[in-house]
């Protein structure tokens, strides 16, 4: 559960520091930094980030702490996660 009191945090994304509002998804935190697209489409290279927000679609996969890829806009943003993106 989130305190409205709780100090803000960062995560890293591909090195660069992101800050995290608590009960932020990865997802959220990264579109509230102004990144939009994270991933390309294996055909044609086209950019992906958030699109459902939901975790319907897929589009919002990234890497964090080495796990297997996970939906961004599922995924609550944890003091200290390394975020890699591909
Ligand atoms: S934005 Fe669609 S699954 Fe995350």
């Amino acid at each position: 559960m989130t305190d409205a009191f709780e100090i803000a945090f960062e995560i890293t994304v591909d090195g660069r520091p992101v800050p995290v509002t608590p009960g932020q998804t990865v997802g959220a935190a990264l579109h509230a930094a102004g990144i939009r697209s994270w991933r390309t489409t294996r055909l044609g290279g086209r950019p992906r980030g958030l699109f459902c927000g939901i975790g319907v679609c897929f589009d919002c996969l990234v890497t964090v702490n080495g796990r297997p890829p996970e939906r961004a806009c599922l995924l609550q943003a944890r003091p200290g996660d390394e975020v890699t993106t591909s």
